[in-house]
């Protein structure tokens, strides 16, 4: 085969693939030209029809380029933002390679219009694939104004790609969220028409702080009283900005922005490490929610990784994670810490130096006290027996998937995630009215904290919780450790197979129905899953494109995790509907499972540990928690002999 020159377009086409994948690529290009410019206004306007996008525009009041330079800005490799390849080390715009005009003009039909000052004159280019259609001298107010309509007309193979017009408008508007978060004293609006109607639009406001920012566009009834500032230095690195305590989490990580400068960031390092210091407060595939500034002196990240610069590479990564781990680790556990000495009107005292048993739990019921109960002499082992093979007791659930849910699973593998801000949770009805019925209903289905146990070793002993996630007890002279989380996270996983196992589920009629908001795509996820979530005892009906109404709940789910349960309940289905069957009801168990038990970090009195551990002994308990993890370490006299080396020397 002949090795020929490829020419200027087809180079310009294959370069713009990587920078311009989808409609939204070129809203992130072009909203951070404006930034760079350093636009005080910026507005992005989208049109679509019910199909694709049709026209995208990006109009700001910046520097504007020069009637001269208009041209020359549309050709590859110019640009006025580094001279030498060691300027890209110090950069402090967000674009340097001189490539998303060129990219985004070869590929699409492009009408900009410019003024560099006040005058009121501008110029005007039209390009169509990098040909001249037009260039003219036209009146403009200062700033530059880009329109791009008929993306991909000449590369159709990209449009194949592309998601549907609902997943590219979730796309374009992460894009715009994101910079809304990284930048500040910039007015952004954002508009969208359906055929020049307008149908949404969202302002951001230049006063506005990243806190302001955050609750507008996050409308999260459980942000607020759980935002935590950050605002702390560690080997050189400043962090500043939010992150949410354990009580505000999320199923998903498209809420976690780090940034550098302006810039948006990605790093694996980030999420490994923001994951790390929230291991023990929140379950595994929980993520708080996250919006890290990151600043130093010199030169720690190279940038020009990857040609949508998103990602970064950092020269020294171990320091970095140490620096973030700490930073993060001491502000979120102080933060449980304050929350917990409000909440338990301990003005003064250290929180952590109180011991577990002069601490009032939110668990307590005054005067409940632990039952004596006749002395069982002949006790049994303590035996971690019965383990369950969980694969066999999911699939042959009663509430397996019919054949038609399963058709609409495999066509839902390629939609689109939920939108950031449509990720909001908004329970209309007030709890105590809603769960009215539910009080007088709930003895059979108590809290095993709260619930005095049947049968008591006589020689079981509760001593202590250490770090408040492990209990540490004694029985037939042997020591156990278990973590609290994951016990009783056993307890509940069991005690809802069983419930569910019964012929007839137990369920309880809201008086005030639950109302809650998901996107368009995600509350039909919802719907379609609605026979699913009925023999979960969970009776849901659609009240708004936008909005799910839950009616009747399982009565199994304590009340005072009623609201949250439900919700996250609805996160699992909208992100495993593309999981088989005996995954997805595996999972959704679980999770309600782990929802209703204790956490690390929650502080137990001793008669709770006692009614835990009981529960767990008279339930023949297993060795692992529903997401496989151990939760009992036990410590026996042959351990501690071998370890202090009483076997050779027996005195
Ligand atoms: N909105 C704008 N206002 C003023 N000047 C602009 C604007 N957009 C682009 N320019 C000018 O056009 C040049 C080319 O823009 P382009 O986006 O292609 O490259 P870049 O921003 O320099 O680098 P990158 O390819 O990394 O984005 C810029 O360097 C800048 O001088
Ligand atoms: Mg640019």
């Amino acid at each position: 085969m002949k090795i020929k020159k490829l020419s200027k377009v087809i180079i310009n086409q294959i370069a713009a693939g990587e920078v311009i994948t989808r409609p939204a690529c070129v809203v992130r290009e072009l909203m951070q030209n404006a930034i760079d410019a350093e636009a005080t206004q910026i507005t992005v306007e989208v049109w679509h029809d019910d199909e694709t996008i049709l026209k995208i525009r990006i109009r700001d009041n910046g520097s504007g380029i020069d009637k001269d330079q208009m041209e020359l800005a549309f050709l590859k490799h110019t640009t006025s933002k580094i001279a030498q390849f060691e300027d890209i080390f110090s950069i402090k715009t967000l674009g340097f390679r001189g490539e998303a005009l060129s990219s985004i003009a070869s590929i699409s039909e492009v009408t900009a219009i410019s003024s560099t000052n006040k005058s009121g004159a501008g110029i005007k280019l039209v390009l169509r694939g990098s040909d001249k259609i037009k260039s003219e001298a036209v009146p403009a107010q200062q700033g530059f104004m880009i329109t791009v309509s008929d993306l991909f007309f000449n590369t159709p193979v990209r449009t194949k790609f592309l998601k549907k017009l609902t997943g590219e408008k979730i796309a374009i508007k992460e894009e715009v969220v994101k910079h809304i978060l990284a930048t500040d004293g910039i007015d952004i609006n954002y508009i969208v028409y359906n055929n020049d109607h307008e149908i949404s639009r969202l302002n951001a406001p230049a006063i506005y702080g990243l806190q302001d920012k955050i609750f507008s566009l996050f409308k999260r009834q459980d942000l607020a009283g759980n935002l935590i500032k950050v605002s702390a230095t560690a080997q050189g690195y400043h962090f500043n900005g939010y992150l949410t305590n354990q009580r505000c989490r999320m199923a998903n990580r498209k809420t976690q922005f780090f940034f550098i400068g302006k810039r948006v960031v990605e790093s694996p390092i980030f999420y490994k490490t923001l994951d790390r210091a929230y291991a023990h407060i929140l379950p595994s595939r929980r993520y708080p929610m996250a919006f890290i500034r990151l600043s130093f002196e010199g030169q720690r990240v190279d940038v020009n990784v990857h040609p949508t610069k998103k990602e970064i590479r950092f020269q020294n990564t171990s320091d970095f994670s140490t620096a973030f781990y700490s930073v993060v680790h001491q502000i979120v556990f102080k933060n449980i810490l304050s929350k917990q000495k409000s909440e338990l009107h301990l003005p003064d005292a250290n929180v952590e130096e109180l011991s577990a048993t002069s601490r009032k739990s939110k668990f307590s019921k005054p005067g409940q006290v632990f039952s004596e109960q006749p002395s069982a002499e002949n006790t049994p082992p303590f035996q971690w027996a019965h383990l369950e093979n969980e694969s066999t007791t999911a699939s042959n659930h009663p509430a397996d998937l019919k054949a038609n849910d399963k058709e609409h699973i495999a066509n839902n593998t390629t939609s689109t995630p939920a939108a950031t801000s449509n990720h909001a949770v908004s329970a209309a009805a007030p709890m105590s009215a809603a769960v009215s019925s539910i009080e007088n209903s709930q003895a059979s289905s108590g809290d095993v904290l709260r619930t005095p146990a049947k049968v008591r070793p006589a020689n079981l002993r509760v001593v202590a919780q250490v770090a408040k996630c492990y209990i540490v007890f004694i029985l037939n002279e042997e020591l156990y450790i278990v973590d609290q989380h994951a016990a009783h996270e056993r307890i509940n996983y069991n005690k809802i197979m069983t419930e569910l196992d019964k012929k007839k589920l137990d369920r309880v009629a809201l008086i005030v129905p639950l109302f809650y908001e998901r996107s368009v795509t995600d509350t039909d996820k919802i719907i379609a899953h609605k026979q699913t979530l009925d023999k979960l005892g969970v009776s849901v009906d659609l009240f708004s494109k936008t909005v799910v109404s839950v009616s009747e709940v399982p009565q199994f789910i304590p009340e005072h995790k009623l609201e949250i349960l439900i919700s996250e309940l609805l996160d699992v289905v909208i992100e495993h509907v593309a999981l088989e069957r005996s995954d997805f009801y595996r999972e959704t168990i679980a999770r309600m499972a782990c929802r209703m038990s204790v956490m690390a970090g929650d502080s137990l009195t001793l008669v709770e540990m006692e009614n835990l551990i009981l529960s767990l002994y008279e339930r023949g308990a297993l060795l692992t928690c529903p997401h496989g993890r151990p939760f009992v370490k036990k410590i026996d006299a042959g351990e501690l002999a071998k370890f202090f080396d009483r076997t050779r020397h027996l005195t």
